[in-house]
C-alpha cells in the first residue's frame, strides 16, 4: 500500500487522527484513536516487558516532563540542539538545509535504483547487483555525486559552517519545491526546544523547557535509582514518556512530530567496557525488531558519521518506511558526558562506588532510544496489505488486512453471532464475550453480514474471529477463523479462550527476545 493509503486507513479505522482537526489541524501533532491507543499500548508493553521485566538489572522510572532549566544547559541542548534552517524568499517556506541536500541525494539514488531494476530484468537470475553498481559507469558517476554532496554536508555540519551549507545548496542548484526558485536566505541555526514560563518567576530566570528527550530524567535520577534499587553496575534505567521538539519541517505523518513519545533505556557501565555493551545492545535491539515479524530485509544499521555532542559511537536501526530507509531507533555510546556535566554544573557527586574495583567513578552510558510513534508507523506500514483471497463461493476477492503480530494486534478476538436478531445466538455470543473480556482485548460485533464483519476485523488486524451459529446451540462448538490463513476450525466453546491466548499472549513473543 502506498503512503497516502496508509495514512487514510489509519484515520478510517480509528488508529490516528490529525490533532485539532475541527480547527483545520495542528501541524505535526496527532491523536490516537480507539485502535491506535491499543496498538500503541501493546508496543509499549512489548518494549517495557522485554527491557524491564526480562532483565533483573534494568528498572523503570517515570520522571516529570518539566525539569530544572540548568539540566538543558548541562546536557548541551541549550547550546547545541539545533537544526540548520533556510527560507525560500519567494514561497516563504522554511526548510532544513540538511534535508534539502539529502533530498537531492535521494533523487539521484532513485535514478540509480531505476537503472538497477532495469538491469535486473534484463539479466534475470544471473544479475549481481553489487558488481553492477561497482562497474556501471553511469551509476559510478551518480554515486560519486551523492557521496560528494553528503560528505561536504557532513563536514559543514560538523564544523558548524552555515556558509558552506548555503554554498552547497546553491552549487547543487536545489530549488524550492513550492516556488521552484533558488532564492534562498542564509542558513542559520534554530534551537529545537519548546520553552514556557514558570508562573511565579518573571523573565529568563523562569524560563522552562519541555524536555526534548526523556533521557535526562534518567541521568539526574541515576543515584536515587541506584541506591534505592541496590543495583550494581552494569545496570539500566528505562523510561517511556513524552518528548517535544519544535521540528522545522513537519512531514511524513507521525514520522516527525512536534509532540511524540520515546522509549529510552540508559545502561550504566564501567568506563572502558562501553563498546562491549554497545555491541550487545546493537544485537539485542535488532532481535527485538525481528521477533515481531519485521523481516531482516526491511531493517539495517546505519553508523553515524556526525557524532552528537555526547557520543563516542552511535548508530541507527533504520526501517524501510514507504518513503525509504529512515531512522527508527538510535543506539548511542554517550560516554560519561551527561553524568559528568550534571556533576559539574550541580556541584553534586554523581559517582558509583564499584566494590569489585574498590573505586569511585562516573559510569559510562550506552543508550537505546526508540520513538514509540515511529515504531507504530513502521508496524502499520509494514503490516497493511491488500491481497486476493477466495470468498465464500470460492471466487477471488480483494481484502485489506493488517497482518500485525498477534501479540501487538489492538483486538485479539472478535465475537460474532451469525445473525443479530436470534435471542439464543446473541446470548451464547455475549456469554463467550463476557468470559473472554477477562483474558484479553475482545470485541463483540453483530452488525452487517458475517463476510463484512470479517473484513472489518481484517482491516484492524484482529487475529481471531469466533462465530456463533445454530450448531453452537446444539453442540456447544463455534467456528474459529484465523486472520492470515483464513482457516476456519470448529472447536468447543470452552477451548476458545485457551486457543486465542496460545497465539496472542505476549509471553511467547518475549521468550524469543531473551
Ligand atoms: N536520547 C537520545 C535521543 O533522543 P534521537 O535520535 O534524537 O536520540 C531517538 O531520538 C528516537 O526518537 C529516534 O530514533 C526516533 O525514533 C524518535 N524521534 C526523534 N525525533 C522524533 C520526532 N520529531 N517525531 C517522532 N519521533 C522522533
Amino acid at each position: 500500500m502506498d503512503f497516502k493509503q496508509i495514512v487514510s486507513h489509519c484515520k478510517e479505522y480509528g488508529f490516528v487522527y490529525q490533532s485539532s482537526e475541527v480547527y483545520d489541524g495542528l501541524a505535526a501533532v496527532y491523536d490516537y484513536g480507539p485502535n491506535g491507543v491499543l496498538l500503541k499500548n501493546n508496543i509499549k508493553e512489548y518494549w517495557w516487558k522485554s527491557m524491564v521485566q526480562m532483565h533483573q538489572n534494568i528498572v523503570g522510572i517515570d520522571s516529570a516532563i518539566f525539569m530544572h532549566p540548568k539540566i538543558w544547559k548541562a546536557s548541551g541542548h541549550v547550546d547545541a540542539f539545533n537544526d540548520p534552517l533556510v527560507d525560500n524568499k519567494d514561497s516563504n517556506k522554511r526548510y532544513r538545509a540538511d534535508q534539502l541536500i539529502e533530498g537531492y541525494a535521494d533523487k539521484i539514488e532513485a535514478k540509480i535504483k531505476k537503472d538497477v531494476e532495469k538491469a535486473r530484468k534484463k539479466f534475470g537470475d544471473a544479475f549481481d547487483e553489487k558488481q553492477f553498481r561497482e562497474t556501471n559507469g553511469r551509476i559510478i558517476d551518480r554515486q560519486a555525486k551523492i557521496d560528494d554532496a553528503l560528505g561536504r554536508m557532513n563536514k559543514a555540519l560538523a564544523d558548524d559552517n552555515m556558509e558552506a551549507l548555503k554554498s552547497l545548496i546553491e552549487e547543487l542548484e536545489i530549488a524550492c519545491p513550492v516556488s521552484g526558485t533558488k532564492n534562498w536566505t542564509d542558513v542559520r541555526q534554530f534551537n529545537l526546544m519548546f520553552s514556557t514560563q514558570l508562573g511565579n518567576i518573571a523573565g529568563e530566570d523562569g524560563k522552562l523547557y519541555l524536555r526534548p528527550e526523556t533521557a535526562q530524567g534518567i541521568f539526574v535520577n541515576f543515584l536515587n535509582v541506584q541506591k534505592t534499587s541496590r543495583q550494581k553496575i552494569p545496570f539500566g534505567i528505562a523510561q517511556i514518556g513524552k518528548a517535544f521538539r519544535n521540528e522545522i519541517v513537519a512531514r511524513q505523518f507521525i514520522f516527525r512530530m512536534r509532540e511524540f513519545e520515546q522509549m529510552e533505556m540508559q545502561f550504566f557501565v564501567r568506563p572502558g567496557e562501553e563498546m562491549k555493551w554497545y555491541q550487545y545492545w546493537k544485537d539485542t535491539r535488532m532481535k527485538w525488531h525481528q521477533a515481531i515479524g519485521t523481516p531482516a530485509s526491511k531493517l539495517r544499521y546505519h553508523d553515524h558519521e556526525n557524532l552528537a555532542h555526547y557520543a563516542n559511537a552511535a548508530l541507527d536501526i533504520e526501517f524501510e518506511f514507504p518513503f525509504g530507509f529512515k531512522e527508527l531507533e538510535g543506539i548511542h555510546s554517550r560516554t560519561d558526558f551527561d553524568l559528568g556535566s550534571h556533576q559539574e554544573l550541580s556541584g553534586r557527586k554523581l559517582q558509583y562506588f564499584d566494590p569489585e574495583l574498590n573505586e569511585n567513578y562516573v559510569p559510562y552510558v550506552v543508550e537505546t532510544s526508540i520513538g514509540c510513534d515511529r515504531m507504530f508507523l513502521a508496524q502499520v506500514s509494514h503490516n497493511l496489505v491488500q491481497e486476493e483471497v477466495p470468498d465464500a463461493e470460492g471466487k477471488s476477492s480483494t481484502r485489506v488486512v493488517m497482518k500485525f503480530h498477534p501479540s501487538l494486534a489492538p483486538i485479539k478476538c472478535a465475537v460474532l453471532p451469525l445473525v443479530k436478531n436470534h435471542e439464543g445466538l446473541v446470548k451464547a455470543s455475549k456469554d463467550i464475550f463476557d468470559e473472554l473480556k477477562f483474558e484479553t482485548s475482545v470485541q463483540y460485533d453483530e452488525k452487517d453480514a458475517i463476510g463484512r464483519r470479517y473484513r472489518r476485523q481484517d482491516a484492524v488486524g484482529t487475529p481471531y474471529c469466533v462465530t456463533i451459529d445454530h450448531q453452537t446451540l446444539e453442540d456447544q462448538t463455534v467456528t474459529l477463523r484465523e486472520r492470515d490463513s483464513l482457516n476456519q476450525i470448529r472447536i468447543p466453546v470452552d477451548q476458545v479462550s485457551a486457543e486465542v491466548l496460545k497465539k496472542t499472549n505476549m509471553n511467547n513473543l518475549l521468550k524469543e527476545v531473551v
